[in-house]
């Protein structure tokens, strides 16, 4: 591989879920921009219908598949759809996620099923479908989605959401495990924390006074995840550049975990 084209992904086909805001649209212009096809899945259908628009429309390969991740049948069928129309899938980043206010002493048990379904079993099940291709062709990425709260939590009231918190640690467990099973045939396994950015599901802490201000003053670097900054992490995990790097946890928050 020559050094000068280990992040370029020319030819490569990228599946992505939640790819219909925030950081997984994101990571799909990324993949784009950087010459991959994208297969853009989320129960958003407007949202990823947009991408997929401005994605075509700038030169690219994308198809929108509304698709929710926690259904097997319908991940099942997503990529044997992405698979016929833009070809064998090389990277797959799951990114969609979401969060319920629980805890020990207010979870149900429809809610604490839907955000371990959506955050954890989601990654078995798009790993169930791409697993043959990767090993029949030695080579394939996949990326999970965690959060800097997978290590660490909040204690504060306005934050208790416990299945979220414990969904996103057990996604660093079967990172370390996929990994470990499947490094033989040339797959790599890895997963990102990202910090504090401005997406749908921060929108409602950022409309509560003064959230920006007091997160800002205690990140070292003064300021919350701008819009992008996520991709340098993303594409390094999804290309060549990662080849050797397995089961690994990086956290992208500007310092907010030092500290
Ligand atoms: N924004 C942050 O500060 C932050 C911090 C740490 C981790 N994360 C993680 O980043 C990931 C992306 O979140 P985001 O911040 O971009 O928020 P977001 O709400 O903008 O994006 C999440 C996307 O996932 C989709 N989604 C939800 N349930 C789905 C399902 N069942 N099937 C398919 N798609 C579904 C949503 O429709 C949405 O488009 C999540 O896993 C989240 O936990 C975000």
């Amino acid at each position: 591989m020559a050094q000068n084209q280990l992040f370029d992904l020319t030819g490569q086909v990228a599946l992505v879920t939640g790819a219909g805001s925030g950081l997984g649209r994101d990571a799909a212009r990324a993949y784009a921009a950087s010459g991959a096809a994208v297969a853009l899945l989320d129960v958003n259908t407007d949202g990823i219908n947009a991408l997929e628009r401005e994605l075509t429309d700038a030169g690219h390969r994308a198809l929108a598949i509304t698709t929710d991740v926690a259904s097997e049948e319908q991940v099942r069928d997503a990529i044997d759809t992405a698979k016929e129309t833009l070809g064998d899938i090389d990277i797959v980043l799951n990114d969609a996620g979401i969060f319920a206010r629980d805890s020990a002493e207010t979870f149900t048990d429809e809610e604490w099923d839907r955000v371990f379904a959506v955050n954890l079993k989601s990654i078995l099940l798009t790993t169930r479908y791409v697993i043959d291709g990767f090993k029949a062709r030695g080579y394939g990425k996949i990326v999970n989605i965690s959060s800097v709260n997978a290590r660490y939590v909040e204690a504060d009231d306005t934050y208790v959401r416990d299945s979220y918190y414990s969904s996103k640690a057990a996604v660093l467990g079967l990172t370390r495990a996929l990994a470990a099973r499947y490094a033989k045939y040339g797959v790599t396994v890895n997963a990102i924390g990202p910090g504090l950015f401005k997406t749908g599901i921060t929108a409602n802490n950022f409309e509560a006074e003064g959230f920006a201000e007091a997160y800002n003053k205690v990140n070292p670097s003064g300021r919350y995840g701008r819009d992008g900054e996520l991709n340098g992490t993303v594409l390094f995990l999804s290309s060549h550049a990662s080849d050797y790097v397995q089961g690994q946890f990086i956290i992208v928050d500007g310092g907010y975990s030092l500290v």
